[in-house]
């Protein structure tokens, strides 16, 4: 049975390879599949996810939501799908108490925080883990849950909430936060009332979680726009839901900047252009061709990269989760590139990395300048977190010799077999199991 890749002090090895060629299929999208487990807290009954990826953060959200009384299996996908299937059983005997050492793993454990207080009225929760980017704050989640009636304490320990039932409120966002539109909707599927969001998140994530739960009765209007309404509906007006898990668009664009760095021409299936919008225009300033295609996205590369600029902001912007994958491809472009970081101030870690395999890169506060050296050369590396471990691995295969990728289990949670589905379009990639010892 699926739901987490292997674990383990695995390296990635990989080296030069290239004109990429064939089909990859892109998996559903962890920054998705997470919230939309934790929504099935709102609703009793026996919930499907259908197109989930087999990633580490899954298997951790799995452990953390069976620890507060979720009942989660994997199946196999059924033939021509992608992933697995995820049942969840809800049974309504849910302790919503998070055990700090689960949650405590995971950013998405704060997702949490909105189903449980508005279903049981208290919550007690580590703080939220996962990547570090530096600081990564919870405010304006909890003055939001505040505004519907919430009461918190922030401990050394974790996060302690009570409620009577919220009520329905109007939240103006000083910043379209993700996790905070996330958790002020869900909080809102069950208030007295209407909840008004405004500056919320716009992220097809946040349009996919309120696609599931409107399956699971709940009334929300506007997702996808920067006003989100939500009126709020008894307990026993939800029920459980199936729902397909949206595509992934970090891993679509990591397939496709290894054929922009590898060259090639690879049909990247299930890829959705429509979310993806600010990156395809980046692409195409480079020299990247992306047309849709069958059942996704047709990418093709032959020539030399050109330098572009870019800035990093909230959907429908350029995704700061985008951004080692375009700083590597830059590394090897025609010119030079500035990518400028308007989210997260600590998010350069990997920049030494990628220096490492010879790229030119200075940073001058939250400004990566990228002077192209037109080819990179092998090394070993570290990855840092999830997107920039994924970036190491692409621009090891376009470097020249061997690259080893050192702490895989980063890329693990949340890339669902990233050597097999490069190796399958023809990159010279495999994983070394390391075990105890080895
Ligand atoms: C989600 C994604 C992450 C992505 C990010 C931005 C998941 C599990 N993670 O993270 O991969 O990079 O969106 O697209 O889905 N902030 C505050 N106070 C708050 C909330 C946020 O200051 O209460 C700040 C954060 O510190 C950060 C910025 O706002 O600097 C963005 O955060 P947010 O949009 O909330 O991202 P996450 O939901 O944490």
């Amino acid at each position: 049975m699926s739901i987490g890749s292997p674990a383990g002090d695995d390296v990635i090895v990989a080296s030069t390879s290239g004109p990429l060629s064939g089909e990859v299929t892109v998996p559903g999208a962890k920054n998705s599949v997470l919230k939309l487990m934790a929504a099935a807290l709102l609703a009793d009954g026996r919930h499907l996810l259908t197109n989930v990826p087999v990633i580490e953060d899954v298997a951790i959200m799995t452990d953390l939501l069976g620890a507060v009384g979720l009942r989660i299996s994997a199946a196999p996908a059924a033939a021509g799908e992608s992933g697995q299937h995820l049942e969840i059983v809800n049974t309504g005997a849910i302790t919503p108490i998070a055990p700090f050492e689960v949650a405590d793993r995971i950013r998405a454990s704060v997702n949490l925080v909105g189903p449980l207080l508005a279903r049981f009225g208290h919550i007690d929760i580590a703080l939220p883990g996962g990547d570090d980017f530096g600081g990564r704050p919870i405010d304006m989640h909890l003055r939001g849950l505040e505004k519907m009636g919430a009461e918190f304490q922030v401990t050394p320990d974790g996060l302690f909430g009570r409620c009577a039932r919220l009520q329905g409120a109007a939240i103006e966002f000083e910043f379209p936060s993700v996790g905070a539109t996330e958790n002020i909707v869900t909080a809102a599927v069950l208030a007295d009332g209407v909840t008004v969001i405004t500056n919320a998140a716009r992220e097809p994530e946040i349009v996919d979680l309120c696609d599931m739960l409107r399956r699971m009765g709940a009334r929300i209007e506007g997702a996808g726009t920067n006003t989100i309404t939500v009126t709020g509906v008894e307990q026993q007006a939800l029920h459980a839901a199936t729902h397909e898990v949206v595509t992934d668009r970090v891993q679509a664009a990591t397939y496709m900047a290894a054929v922009a760095m590898c060259r090639g021409d690879v049909l990247v299936r299930r890829a959705n252009l429509d979310h993806m919008g600010m990156l395809v225009e980046r692409f195409r300033e480079m020299g990247v061709s992306i047309e849709p295609a069958d059942d996704g996205a047709r990418v093709r590369c032959d020539g030399p990269l050109r330098s572009v600029n870019v800035s990093t902001l909230p959907y429908p912007g350029f995704a700061t989760d985008y951004k080692p994958l375009i700083v590597a491809m830059l590394a090897m472009a025609d010119g030079t590139g500035i990518v400028t970081e308007n989210l997260y101030p600590g998010r350069f870690r990997y920049v030494e990395e990628l220096r490492r395999l010879g790229a030119e890169i200075d940073i001058d506060g939250h400004h990566a300048v990228i002077r192209g050296v037109g080819h990179l050369d092998g090394a070993i590396v570290n990855a840092p977190d999830i997107r920039a471990g994924a970036a190491l691995v692409v621009a090891g295969l376009a470097a020249q010799g061997i690259t080893e990728i050192h702490d895989v289990h980063h890329i693990d949670r949340g890339y669902d077999d990233i050597v097999g589905r490069l190796a399958g379009l023809g990159a010279s990639v495999s994983r070394i199991r390391r075990s105890a010892g080895a």
